[in-house]
């Protein structure tokens, strides 16, 4: 039984949970949403349709309105035109399941490593013991034991990075929402992480959204990438990617994988960067 699978197990709300069990993945279908603020608008008529267990990966010029998608996504906002389901369902506050890892970490800086992952499962009221239980496990999952009562400013950013990924698998997310992960970190810990990334989603694949401006990371995670172009940001090309799985390096030194990424770097080059910048 893998990792990934003895936590489901073992993290199955009791009885007295409050908690509502989620399984497996979930789809996303971004259905010709515009995201608006004030009278601007920050992406237009995006579709982006994810079936479960699949990977997407974002790419587009800063301000194209990635985030914002994906806090659309988290149901943090809402669309000013289409709508976002997750399982069919339409997202109007953060569905069940879905959890997002951010660029910055976004952790409590007056909790522990322990307590900001613990946190979620506080939230959703789970007995103290499961809490603990669960902690521990996700803490060994992520490669983090021995560092549980560090606050964030004495971890490094590799180490915070994988505490904000426990913390939004805490949740047994069925749809995980990347925001460029691992955009804060050095290249060579930003390695480290994708590949570990890439084998703990192989053991339990979650589907995800993966907004990144690594294009290799795009291609590396993606079975598919969506190049957005334009502030606001509006789908330019849908790529296909059609790589073997498990990506590890042997893949990523592939003539395939070579061919891809430069496919996706003309696309990203082919812009107006003087509107886009
Ligand atoms: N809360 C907000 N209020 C007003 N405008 C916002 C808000 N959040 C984002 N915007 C605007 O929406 C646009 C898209 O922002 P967003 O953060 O989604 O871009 P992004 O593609 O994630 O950029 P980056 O690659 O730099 O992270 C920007 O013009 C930004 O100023
Ligand atoms: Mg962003």
């Amino acid at each position: 039984m893998s990792l990934l699978d003895r936590l489901r197990d073992s993290s199955r709300p009791s009885r007295t949970s409050t908690a509502a069990p989620a399984s497996g993945s979930a789809s996303v279908d971004i259905d010709g949403v515009t995201m608006r603020f004030g009278d601007r608008n920050a992406a237009e008529d995006i579709h982006v349709d994810v079936r479960p267990g699949e990977i997407v990966s974002i790419v587009g010029p800063s301000g194209c309105g990635k985030t914002t998608l994906l806090r659309a996504v988290a149901g943090l906002i809402s669309p000013a035109e289409g709508r976002v389901r997750v399982d069919g369902e339409t997202v109007s506050t953060t569905p069940d399941g879905v959890a997002m890892v951010f660029q910055h970490f976004g952790l409590f800086p007056w909790k522990t490593a322990e307590a900001n992952i613990a946190y979620p499962l506080r939230l959703r009221g789970l007995p103290r013991e499961e809490i603990a239980s669960r902690t521990r496990e996700l803490i060994e999952m992520v490669g983090l034991s021995g560092f549980e009562r560090s606050y964030p400013h004495q971890l490094s950013g590799g180490m915070q990075q994988r505490t904000g990924l426990a913390r939004a698998l805490a949740v047994r997310p069925r749809v995980l929402l990347m925001d460029e992960p691992f955009g804060a970190l050095d290249a060579q810990t930003a390695e480290v992480l994708r590949f570990e990334l890439l084998r703990m989603w192989e053991e339990h694949p979650i589907t995800m959204l993966f907004v990144t401006h690594s294009i290799d990371e795009a291609v590396l995670f993606g079975d598919r990438v969506v190049v957005l172009k334009g502030r606001p940001g509006r789908v330019h090309e849908v790529i296909d990617v059609a790589l073997p799985r498990p990506r590890d390096r042997a893949v990523a030194m592939s003539e395939e994988f070579v061919a891809l990424r430069e496919r996706v770097w003309s696309l990203v080059m082919s812009q107006d960067t003087h509107r886009t910048r």
